[in-house]
């Protein structure tokens, strides 16, 4: 069959996000589904039941990354894959990591139904934990299938529960067999909301990412020293909760210091005892460096440490810093990116190269394989909120500009 004029199902592929949108739905029309989680595990559950109904094979390493793979005339190829995640945010998005895999997804059934053969096989994946939210760091396990992250360090991340990742992941019954080992891939690509405002202020509808910029997490603990906070006058207080809000002013001063294009963030606080009437006595926060500059990031880095090391002193908390984790900026696979601007080209949707100020698995896969992504707009700029949305429309169109990209990928 002249694949030319295929196209994906949009109205399908739009029950397949409603139906996921049921797992971990909260009450403002978002999704809960932190990693390894139940609705983690029930989401999974229903995916794999739709990769075996369109004959894919399944395969589940000992990350929890699933595989679904789809033969192509020469299986001794290396294949084409495409995926993202299917974990998301607290208080997350309906779109964020679901709609690649659900796309994926599309194209295979697409593809099974009208019984097309490819040159090369195919695959579906979808890769356990890019949040980073629940266990830290993100992207954990693309991280360790591409070699750059050590699995038994993923194995004994905690939550903020202590609840260690190899438990969760057996819990949810998710720990395959397969080794999560790196295979040759000729091409991976991954579809995703832009997640910012770009493409809807410029009214485009396919964004194509020259690459990722670099992120770069620490974790800062701090202790203080807890009282009652009547009697205690404020002269030779050790609150820890102080020296935390003015290192906190210092990160989010950074990019105006450092010029450029880096951005800087605390996401994440917690403090101890956390009672109006003590003096906090431990806080640990997180910070989020990020930039299509290296050299920039770790400049920012150096120079926020030591103001955070100057804090503690004059305050007298002691601190300890952890370098949790760091991965280099990506620019993309120029080949990729040209296919994905000739299917949109081809398609007749507009389209516009940027940078990705998101992390995405994709970032780990392009240190191994050809990689690129393909975003559609975020209504209102909104990411990692309950009230992310996307055109059903442009959902439909990015689907259609993957099927087209990886059939091009998979006939080479
Ligand atoms: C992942 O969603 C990130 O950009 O932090
Ligand atoms: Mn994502
Ligand atoms: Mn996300």
């Amino acid at each position: 069959m002249e694949t030319k004029q295929l196209r994906v199902n949009g109205k399908r592929l739009q029950s397949t996000l409603e139906d996921m949108a049921k797992i971990g739905a909260t009450p403002n029309g978002g999704v809960q589904r932190l990693a390894l989680s139940d609705e983690d595990k029930q989401a999974r559950d229903l995916f794999v039941k739709w990769l075996r109904q369109i004959d894919l094979e399944v395969r589940i390493d000992e990350m929890g990354n699933i595989f679904g793979f789809r033969k192509g005339k020469d299986n001794d190829l290396p294949p084409v894959m495409s995926g993202s995640h299917i974990d998301s945010q607290p208080k997350g998005g309906r779109f964020d990591g679901i709609l690649g895999v659900m796309g994926a997804l599309e194209v295979m059934r697409v593809l099974h139904e009208n019984k097309i053969e490819t040159k090369r096989p195919m695959a579906v994946v979808v890769w356990t934990n890019e949040e980073g939210t629940r266990f830290a760091p993100a992207m954990q396990c693309s991280g360790v299938w591409a070699d750059a992250l050590d699995r038994d360090w993923i194995y004994g991340r905690t939550d903020i529960n202590g609840l260690r990742f190899e438990d969760e992941l057996m819990r949810i019954g998710y720990k395959g067999e397969t080794p999560a080992q790196k295979s040759d891939v000729h091409a991976y690509y991954e579809y995703h909301i832009e997640q910012g405002p770009v493409l809807e202020r410029k009214g485009i509808t396919i964004g194509v990412p020259k690459g990722i910029v670099c992120l770069h997490w620490y974790d800062i603990y701090l202790e203080g020293e807890a009282n009652q906070v009547g009697p205690t006058p404020m002269e030779g207080r050790h609150d820890a909760l102080c020296a935390a809000a003015q290192m906190i002013l210092k990160v989010n001063e950074l990019p105006s210091r450092m010029g450029g294009n880096l951005v800087a963030t605390v996401g994440e606080l917690q403090n101890e005892p956390n009672s109006r009437n003590i003096i906090p006595d431990k806080v640990h926060f997180t910070v989020d460096l990020r930039s299509w500059d290296d050299e920039l990031a770790i400049k920012a880095w150096e120079l926020v440490k030591c103001d955070f090391e100057d804090i503690a002193k004059e305050r007298g908390c002691p601190i300890r810093i952890e370098e949790t984790w760091r991965v280099e900026h990506s620019p993309f696979d120029s080949k990729l990116v040209q296919n994905i601007l000739d299917a949109s080209d081809s398609l007749e949707y507009s389209s516009l190269h940027m940078v990705s100020g998101a992390g995405h698995d994709a970032s780990y896969m392009n240190q191994i394989a050809p990689t690129a992504m393909i975003f559609v707009p975020s209504i209102g700029g909104r990411s990692h909120v309950e009230v992310e949305d996307t055109k059903w429309e442009d959902c439909e169109a990015g689907a259609n500009v993957l099927l087209h990209s990886m059939l091009q990928s998979a006939n080479e």
